[in-house]
């Protein structure tokens, strides 16, 4: 049986940061479902069948106005814009990244702010603005445990064991946070649109992290590990879908009971 419920076949899709780990598995995921998926990113990688790429960096206006001119040549309107390019410091980061708070880098806090805050809001303007006039459309913008909460700096205890200098820098949980209210901002402003704006707010995800981390981070999910890649793509399917046609201004938190405790 296939369920119209979750159907999205024939249906376009805009996934930003599509070639980054979340992105590949979300836009190689709703190919595989039938959409039509515009990968909107800085980087260069595979483009699943069912896809094309699309050189855009979210921080640039022009840029997302002139791949969303072709693509609706193209294809025509999406249906559903994934917000998911983002910068983050991961656990390697070069030292003046993720020392003391008090003198984390101005430029830092700009180039994150930039990405994830700024990049969001220009692709809901333009590819949001698109969805409006045409009166239907889903938008998925894609928060972090630490937009809700702020990280847990004991996660990280062993780079400071060791003698390294190590503080989980401030500019992400920010720019995470702002995301939320653009969320709801959004969700009422285009509720009589038909565009339908619900946050993904998800834990950290599983990759070749350092041993003593993964033992951390597993200790403080009650799930008892980090997020699979895979295990994100039923939220973006179900946000997409006429499944979630009642859900606007939502945050669908996929953590492994991260913040339930
Ligand atoms: N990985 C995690 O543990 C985790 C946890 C919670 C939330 N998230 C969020 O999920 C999203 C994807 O994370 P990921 O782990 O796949 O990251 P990633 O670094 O693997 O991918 C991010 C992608 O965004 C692209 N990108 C960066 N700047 C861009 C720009 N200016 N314009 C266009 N594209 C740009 C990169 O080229 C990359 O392909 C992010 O918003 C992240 O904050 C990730």
């Amino acid at each position: 049986m296939t369920d119209s419920l979750f159907d999205v076949s024939g249906r376009i899709a805009v996934v930003t940061g599509g070639m980054g780990q979340l992105g590949a598995v979300y836009a190689a995921g709703l190919a595989e479902r039938g959409m039509r998926v515009a990968i909107f990113d800085v980087a260069d990688g595979d483009v699943p069948e069912g896809a094309r790429a699309y050189a855009v960096d979210v921080t640039d206006r022009s840029a997302i106005e002139a791949a969303l001119r072709e693509l609706e040549v193209e294809w025509g309107v999406p249906r559903l814009l994934v917000n998911n390019a983002g910068l983050d410091s991961p656990p390697d980061a070069p030292a003046e990244e993720v020392g003391p708070f008090e003198d984390y880098p101005e430029a830092s806090f700009d180039a994150v702010m930039d990405v994830n805050v700024k990049g969001a809001f220009l692709c809901c303007q333009v590819v949001g603005g698109a969805m409006a006039r045409e009166g239907r459309g889903s938008i998925v913008n894609v928060s972090s445990v630490y937009g809700l909460l702020s990280p847990v700096q004991d996660l990280y205890a062993y780079r400071r064991e060791r003698g390294e200098t190590f503080v989980k820098p401030v500019a992400y949980s920010v720019s995470k946070s702002a995301i939320l209210n653009l969320t709801r901002y959004l969700a009422t402003y285009w509720a009589r649109s038909g565009v339908r704006v619900n946050t993904l707010t998800l834990a950290g995800v599983w990759n070749d992290k350092p041993a003593e981390f993964l033992e951390a981070y597993e200790a403080r999910v009650p799930m008892g590990r980090m997020l699979e890649a895979k295990e994100a793509l039923g939220a973006v399917v179900f946000l997409a879908s006429d499944a979630s046609s009642y859900v606007t201004g939502a945050n669908v938190v996929v953590d492994g009971g991260w913040s339930a405790w």
